[in-house]
């Protein structure tokens, strides 16, 4: 991790209220299509979010899933969901401050599958490692990962994300630390050399 989590907490707070507006890159949209597309919640199933933000993707599957739980760890991210659910009137999704290697929630909550859309790559490699532990132990059916990943050597001259707070791992260790838990990853889907999406799978 470049930042501590109250830093990257602070800075996704600071840019909270512009964060929508902000996201005009095809590979950021077509990378949370997938996610949503893959995630593809049943009425009865729970979705757990993680790196929910202001909830790009939470929202989106509050139309077929039962129910939808945002985490994240900025305050001013959160916020910012609440009052979209508010303002649309959506009940079935719940936000709350929660983090990847610790997501906040009830012992009674059983999570069928777990989405995250491009919040994974701000921890380190280990912690990734770690946070892919704790979500195989919710034992979720599926856990879709949209985020920046490298397919083969980042161009320098074009990073898609910040060198200086980004920590983006290679597909390859991602998908070892998926296998290395007991998932089996069944997707991998390029969207841009440096952003794509894995679907692992309980077995
Ligand atoms: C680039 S935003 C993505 C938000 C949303 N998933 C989307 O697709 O638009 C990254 C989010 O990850 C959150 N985040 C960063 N580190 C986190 C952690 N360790 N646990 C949970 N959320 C984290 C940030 O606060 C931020 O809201």
């Amino acid at each position: 991790m470049k930042k501590t989590i109250d830093e990257h907490a602070e800075r996704f707070s600071e840019a909270a209220s512009t964060y929508d507006d902000e996201q005009d890159s095809e590979a950021y949209h077509a990378c949370a299509r997938h996610v949503v597309d893959h995630a593809a919640p049943t009425a009865r199933e729970t979705v757990l979010d993680l790196g929910t933000g202001t909830g790009a993707i939470a929202f989106e599957l509050t139309s077929t899933a039962d129910c939808v739980i945002g985490r994240d760890i900025s305050t001013g991210m959160l916020d910012e969901a609440r009052m979209k659910a508010s303002a649309e009137n959506i009940e079935n999704i719940k936000f709350a401050e929660g983090r990847f290697r610790e997501p906040n929630l009830d012992s009674d909550t059983d999570v069928d599958i777990v989405t995250s859309n491009f919040a994974m790559h701000h921890l380190s490699d280990d912690e990734k490692r770690e946070a892919i532990t704790v979500i195989s132990a919710l034992e979720p059916d599926r856990f879709v990962l949209g985020d920046v990943m490298f397919f083969g050597s980042p161009d320098p001259e074009e990073p898609f994300y910040s060198p200086s707070v980004d920590d983006p791992a290679t597909v390859g260790i991602l998908t070892d630390a998926l296998t290395d838990v007991g998932m089996a990853v069944t997707e991998v889907e390029f969207i841009h050399e440096q952003v794509g999406v894995i679907v692992a799978e309980q077995q």
